[in-house]
């Protein structure tokens, strides 16, 4: 079972919070296990990667939650910050420098640094840009023998939003390859994230060395954006900073949009009726995108936010210092908001919310970019290949062994004539 009891030396560090439950990264029936969560309650104990935590699993905890004026990203409200396992995928995200983890002024300084490679006018400049990588892939899928099964996660969803964040950052051509092949292995196609040291100060050195080469060819990408921003604010964007916020946009910006486009192909590949109504222009894209990020959201668990004082939430009490995981997942498919078929992938439900974007300041900053790549991707193939077809159930597909990310680590397909 995905959600064991946990052994009884497990259930630290609240004597009062009764059994934990323990979220298995690699579990093949992540929306099953979430059921199970939010019956138990609107905040459940839970182990994540040996770290005892509390899980926002329903909809409207987990909206509470992202918005608690009480519940802090910052490091330092973590009481039992000591506990947690180097080198797990929590440990990764928590100890990020980034405007990931920083709140109040701090949060909107780093934030508003980047926010201006996010405007709408940004990203209607990136719109060809992102059809023209897409249509490349798609020639290059064409070119494939019909009859064998190609894997559109690696051949399609994993190339192009590392592609388009390459354009989006400013990374010149000539260096894209050498970047590709660094990110590659941090950010790997089934999903796994190999952080080492090592590796990171290759990526640093390479990102510093690009850096200082754009300082002398200015464009209209994030690189020059930070650079005008440092001499316009007498430095406050330090050097550490500035790498933090590529950093974060690469990893980010890349393996949830991986997922996305993975799950949204999943999802219309096994439902003719559903891929009927947008093809035949019934329903646009966009719906797609939108329900399959409610259904079928990119990211499973996020750590983490920490209780800045002592309190209570929905009826249960926080103590100060322990932290709150964010289920998105399983808020897109809690009952208690979406009611009873809640479980079923519908592009013509009426238009609604999501929270795989999350809510609130530290609202996606993303999210423009990643919907319209989505859109852009599902248009292109489902249009060039009309006779594609799943090569695999999706029962056979094994999930992504990572705690954070939703998806699977191939997606099999028959492209056809
Ligand atoms: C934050 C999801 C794509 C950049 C977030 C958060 C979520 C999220 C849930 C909020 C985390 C929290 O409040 O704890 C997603 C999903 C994506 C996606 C599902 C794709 C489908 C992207 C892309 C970029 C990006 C393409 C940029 C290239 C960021 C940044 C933040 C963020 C910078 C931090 C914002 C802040 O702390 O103020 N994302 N994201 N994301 N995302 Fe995305």
């Amino acid at each position: 079972d995905a959600l064991d009891d946990p052994p009884a030396g497990d259930r630290t560090p609240r004597e009062d919070a009764g059994t934990r439950f323990v979220l298995d990264p690699a579990t093949p029936s992540l929306h099953a296990d979430n059921e199970r969560l939010r019956a138990a309650g609107p905040l459940v104990p839970v182990t994540a990667e040996g770290v005892p935590s509390w899980a926002a699993t329903r909809y409207d905890t987990l909206l509470t939650v992202l918005t608690h004026p009480d519940l802090s990203r910052e490091i330092r409200h973590w009481a039992a910050r000591h506990e947690s396992p180097p080198g797990t995928a929590i440990d990764r995200i928590v100890t990020d420098t980034s405007m990931l983890n920083a709140e109040g002024e701090e949060h909107r300084r780093l934030r508003t640094a980047v926010a201006g490679a996010f405007t709408a006018r940004r990203l209607r400049q990136l719109r060809p840009k992102v059809e023209a990588l897409t249509g490349r892939l798609i020639d290059a899928l064409a070119a494939m023998p019909p009859d064998q099964p190609v894997d559109l996660r690696k051949e399609y969803a994993y190339p192009l939003p590392r592609e388009v964040i390459s354009e989006l950052i400013g990374i010149p051509a000539a260096h894209q390859e050498r970047l590709h092949e660094l990110s590659d292995s941090v950010a790997q196609v089934d999903g796994s994230l190999d952080d080492t040291p090592d590796l990171r100060r290759t990526l640093h050195e390479f990102l510093d060395q690009i850096i200082e080469e754009r300082r002398d060819t200015p464009g209209e990408d994030l690189i020059t954006d930070l650079f005008k921003l440092r001499e316009k604010d007498g430095g406050r964007l330090s050097t550490d900073e500035l790498f933090a916020t590529i950093e974060l946009l690469f990893i980010a910006g890349h393996v949830t949009t991986v997922n996305l486009i993975t799950n949204a192909i999943g999802a219309l590949i096994h439902r003719p009726d559903q891929l009927d109504l947008l093809r035949s222009g019934r329903c646009p894209y966009d719906a797609a995108v939108e329900e399959t990020l409610r259904w079928d959201s990119p990211i499973a668990y996020f750590p983490m936010r920490y209780a800045v004082r002592d309190v209570e939430i929905d009826g249960v009490p926080l103590a100060t210092g322990e932290p709150v995981l964010a289920c998105f997942a399983s808020a897109g498919r809690d009952p208690g908001h979406y009611g009873d078929d809640a479980h079923l992938f519908d592009i013509g439900r009426p238009p609604g919310t999501h929270l795989s974007f999350g809510h609130g300041p530290h609202f996606c900053l993303g999210a423009p970019l990643a919907r319209m790549e989505a859109e852009i991707a599902l248009t292109a193939l489902f249009g060039a290949f009309p006779e594609i077809a799943p090569a695999a159930r999706p029962e056979d597909l094994a999930p992504l062994d990572t705690l954070l990310g939703n998806s699977t680590r191939t997606m099999p397909v028959l492209l056809g004539p």
